[in-house]
């Protein structure tokens, strides 16, 4: 998900720009490129953790967490600061620390925030116990300027006043230390309250001193979702440290933002209900340890489901283990995350090898793996499931295509995450946020996910635990049963259905939802639609087939060729019933537009697109593009609209219907710009900075489209095809665990001077011959899933300098519906 704030993306720019980075540590960056360069020449493991920059996407709205975590870890543990910092951490030294807690998100555009519940807070109070700083905003602090530090599995952050906080994880559970200044009596406060949204809705705690724990739960609302909703958290915090710690003083405060400020020296418990009138609840627990232990480590266990289980997880997944013990651990998971796909380190650029592994460790950090951690309507689910599903529109296009080259069982476990979310509502999750159900943005964008999965493994899907007649059914529940409330699942099926796009100004007389958006939703549903209709055609679903095929064409119905913006004709508009259109400004809500109006799930955005303008949006036909050139007015057309889109500035590189649009090219039977395109997409948007992701991660969708930029390739979402533009490093292995293969893939001919924003001339980047295991493949411009990484094998893609020789696809251009593509499934 786009945050709303997007569009002030420029100005976040500039002043990015031209400030100094107080934050991370300067050795992070140091450590980094030492060991980029040490592996040249190494032997033996290959420790890829010591590639990765935590901290890219930490500023310019990234909204990556650089917290400690495991894969999928559903603890991210870092600290939560004020200002716009939705993962907690931002590397802005202009805000303080509040505290630091164990449940985040990494990457989404939720503006105020998710999660930061459980927040500790390391206290100096030369006072005594009644005069510690407790109360949320009395204990913030600044950071000491240039001493953050992170890797995976680790963070550490220094406040002003010398004390440091670090914290490593396991799934479910953590370990925080503080280290004071010599000398002082250490003390910490646990927040029972805050969040980072500021939702508190009830709930208790409970001291044990003898044991020295302390226990919390409560209620807290979605950071993407309707308001009405609330989930349950729950932790269970150790203070001993397995004895070598002792609690002096304990007890309770609240707090709140008027001067409340009271304590209960030896109290034990706090009960609280949902605070009708006035602002937020602030309470939690404050204790003092005997002596002046320099350093203080405290575990801590959370659960989704109860307390008990809270402390459960801690006693199970960490037990006696010491910090270093779990920095070890959670390392050597990531360890075998990360080298699914290995780097010729020795001949790739040093920026592109960090820009690489940064991003795949952010594949594999989101979403978090809940299992075994359900609420609600979910308890008693034996299937996975996974919290943090936001949004399905932001991660179909990329996170999922690159999950399938090497990760089909992670991949399958969250594919039955989204099957049993339809079992139990009836409807696939869009965007799951908090463990509820959060604002649709698309439509059922997760049609795609799990048909990407049934196309790129049916064969294994029984061995991977999942019935594809379950998913099956998923899908067609999505495409025809209209939803009480289509804001929060499914589609405006009915109409949709009935007209063939979603209707300007619906009659709808037993449902409700937003009647916004109708020309992206139209877009989405019917790219969906085609998602449904591939596996309609792998389950040899005849007349299914011929439904959704002809749905999946819906896109037609909502291009007016009428329109005409900068000389060019035919763009995406939404309409009524009646079937007239209603004009929009293609240019209102792109980058460039400089009326302000609402742009994103608003009530008054009548523009009929979502995060986008209607130059953007008329490019999403991926399975379709060879008739949407003939609308545009053909090839040479086509490409120059291209040009004048990224030109003019209506390309906006941090949203997710932009994607896949520096690839068009391709399509018009000139892939040479489609790589002169990516090059410098690449090269103008990303880098290895905080602020070096141009918008929010959105649970790694940026990521990962960076991945296959650097990796040459471009998927098809929801079918098999990928194609093919052009690696940024010579060599690189995808090896994939489950089916036992590997996958090299060689850049013959490789200029490293090919690897900026403007090829020089004479430099080889463009794709002369693609060969597979031996055979030259007759298209340059894209081959199959199946060809090659199904059972492994060598790609070479020969680059040549010479781009005229080579500005075409050869035999066949990538697959259209339309010209007849896509009519096998493999
Ligand atoms: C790696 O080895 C090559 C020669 O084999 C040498 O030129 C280069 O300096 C070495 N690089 C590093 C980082 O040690
Ligand atoms: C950090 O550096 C900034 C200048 O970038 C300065 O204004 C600020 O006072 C410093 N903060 C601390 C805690 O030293
Ligand atoms: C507690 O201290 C003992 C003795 O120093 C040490 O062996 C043990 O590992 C410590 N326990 C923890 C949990 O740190
Ligand atoms: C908290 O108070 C409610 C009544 O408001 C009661 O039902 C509940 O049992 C109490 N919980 C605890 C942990 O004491
Ligand atoms: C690598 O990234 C840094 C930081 O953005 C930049 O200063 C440097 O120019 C980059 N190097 C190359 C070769 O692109
Ligand atoms: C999620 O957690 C469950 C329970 O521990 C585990 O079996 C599964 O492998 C995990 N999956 C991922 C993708 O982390
Ligand atoms: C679909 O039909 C083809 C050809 O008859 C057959 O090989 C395949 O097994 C069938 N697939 C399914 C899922 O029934
Ligand atoms: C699909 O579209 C074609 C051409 O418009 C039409 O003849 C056919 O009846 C449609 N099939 C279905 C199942 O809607
Ligand atoms: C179609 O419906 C819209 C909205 O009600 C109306 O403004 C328009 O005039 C209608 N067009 C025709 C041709 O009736
Ligand atoms: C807004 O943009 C239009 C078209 O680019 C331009 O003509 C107009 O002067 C701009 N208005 C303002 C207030 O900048
Ligand atoms: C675009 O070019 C391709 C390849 O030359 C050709 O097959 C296709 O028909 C052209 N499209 C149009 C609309 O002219
Ligand atoms: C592509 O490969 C063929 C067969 O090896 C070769 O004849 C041809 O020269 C190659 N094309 C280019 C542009 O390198």
């Amino acid at each position: 998900m786009a945050c709303s704030t997007q569009f002030f993306l420029a100005i976040v720019l500039l002043f990015a720009l031209t400030s100094v980075w107080a934050q991370p540590s300067p050795q992070v960056q140091k450590r980094i490129s030492q060991a980029i360069k040490a592996a040249a020449n190494a032997t033996g493991d290959i420790d890829y953790t010591q590639f990765v920059n935590v901290f890219i996407g930490t500023d310019n709205d990234g909204d990556v967490c650089p917290g400690a975590s495991i894969p999928f870890g559903m603890v991210k543990f870092t600290t939560d600061l004020t200002g716009y910092a939705p993962a907690g951490y931002i590397t802005d030294n202009t805000q303080t620390v509040r505290g630091m807690s164990p449940l985040h998100d990494s990457g989404t555009g939720a503006g105020s925030g998710s999660y930061g519940n459980f927040e500790v807070m390391p206290l100096l109070c030369p006072g005594g116990f009644d005069t510690c700083t407790t109360s949320v905003e009395a204990r913030e602090r600044f950071r000491k300027n240039n001493t953050d530090d992170a890797s995976p599995g680790y963070f550490s952050l220094t406040l002003d006043n010398g004390i440091q906080l670090e914290a490593t994880s396991t799934r479910r559970a953590g370990l925080e230390r503080f280290t004071f200044p010599k000398k002082s009596k250490p003390f910490l406060v646990l927040d029972l309250a805050n969040d980072l949204p500021g939702t508190f809705a009830g709930g208790s705690m409970t001291i044990d001193p003898t044991k020295g724990r302390i226990t919390m739960g409560g209620l807290w609302g979605s950071s993407w979702g309707p308001g009405r909703f609330n989930y349950e958290a729950f932790a269970c915090y150790d203070l001993l440290n397995g004895g070598n710690q002792t609690l002096d003083e304990f007890g309770v405060w609240t707090a709140d933002t008027n001067g409340l400020d009271a304590k209960g020296l030896g109290m034990t418990q706090l009960n609280f209900t949902r605070n009708l009138i006035g602002g937020v609840y602030e309470s939690g627990a404050l204790v003092s340890f005997q002596g002046t232990p320099e350093t203080i480590t405290v575990r801590v266990g959370v659960s989704f489901s109860s307390a008990d289980q809270a402390c459960a997880n801690a006693e199970s997944e960490i037990g006696d283990a010491s910090f270093e013990d779990i920095v070890a651990q959670s390392k050597a998971l990531w360890n075998e995350k990360l080298s699914k796909i290995e780097l010729d380190l020795a001949h790739t650029p040093l920026n592109v090898t960090e820009m690489f592994y940064s991003s795949l460790y952010r594949a594999f950090l989101t979403p978090n793996n809940a299992t075994d951690e359900v609420q609600g309507p979910f308890v008693g689910t034996t299937h996975h499931y996974f919290d943090s599903l936001y949004c399905s529109w932001d991660t179909f296009r990329t996170f999922y295509p690159l999950m399938a080259l090497t990760s089909p069982v992670e991949f399958s476990q969250i594919v039955d995450s989204y099957i049993d979310a339809w079992r139990v509502h009836g409807w696939m999750p869009e965007c799951r946020a908090n463990h509820l159900r959060g604002w649709t943005q698309g439509g059922s964008s997760g049609d795609v996910i799990v048909g990407h999965f049934a196309m790129t493994y049916h064969d294994e899907a029984a061995a991977l635990g999942i019935d594809l007649n379950d998913l099956y059914s998923a899908l067609l529940a999505d495409a025809d049963q209209t939803p009480p409330n289509w804001d929060i699942e499914g589609r405006e099926a009915g109409v949709y259905n009935q007209f063939g796009f979603v209707p300007a100004s619906a009659l709808e007389t037993n449902s409700v939802g937003r009647q916004t958006r109708e020309g992206s939703r139209t877009l989405e549903y019917s790219f969906e639609d085609f998602a449904i209709r591939n596996v309609a055609l792998l389950l040899n679903k005849t007349s299914d087939f011929e439904t959704f095929n002809n749905r999946s064409l819906n896109y037609r119905n909502v291009f007016d060729s009428s329109v005409k913006s900068d000389g060019f004709a035919g763009f995406m508009q939404k309409r009524f019933m009646n079937g007239t259109f209603t004009f929009t400004d293609p240019v209102a809500c792109s980058p460039i537009d400089n009326v302000s109006r609402s742009c994103s799930l608003q009530d008054d955005n009548v523009v009929g697109f979502y995060e986008s303008s209607s130059w953007e949006y008329s490019w999403f036909v991926p399975h379709d593009t060879a008739h949407l050139i003939q609308l545009m007015g053909g090839n040479d057309t086509f490409v120059k609209r291209l040009d004048h889109f990224f030109e003019k500035g209506y390309y906006y590189a941090g949203n997710e219907p932009s994607f896949q649009t520096p690839i068009g090219y391709h399509y018009a039977n000139h892939p040479t710009q489609s790589v002169d395109r990516v090059r410098d997409v690449v090269f103008s948007n990303f880098d290895i900075t905080p602020a070096g992701i141009p918008g929010n991660d959105d649970q790694a969708a940026m990521a990962t489209l960076l991945a296959f930029h650097l990796l040459g390739l471009y998927p098809v979402p929801g079918s098999t095809e990928l194609l093919v533009v052009s690696p940024f490093t010579p060599k690189y292995t995808v090896h994939n665990s489950f089916l036992n293969v590997s996958t090299t893939v060689t850049t013959q001919g490789f200029d490293a001077r090919s690897v900026q924003q403007t090829i020089p001339k004479g430099a080889a980047a463009y794709v002369a011959n693609v060969t597979i295991n031996g055979a030259r493949l007759a298209s340059r411009c894209h081959f199959d899933f199946y060809d090659v990484f199904k059972t492994g094998g060598d790609i070479i893609i020969e680059v040549t300098a010479d781009k005229s020789a080579v500005d075409d696809c050869g035999a066949s251009l990538p697959m259209s519906v339309s010209t007849g593509g896509f009519s096998v499934a493999r």
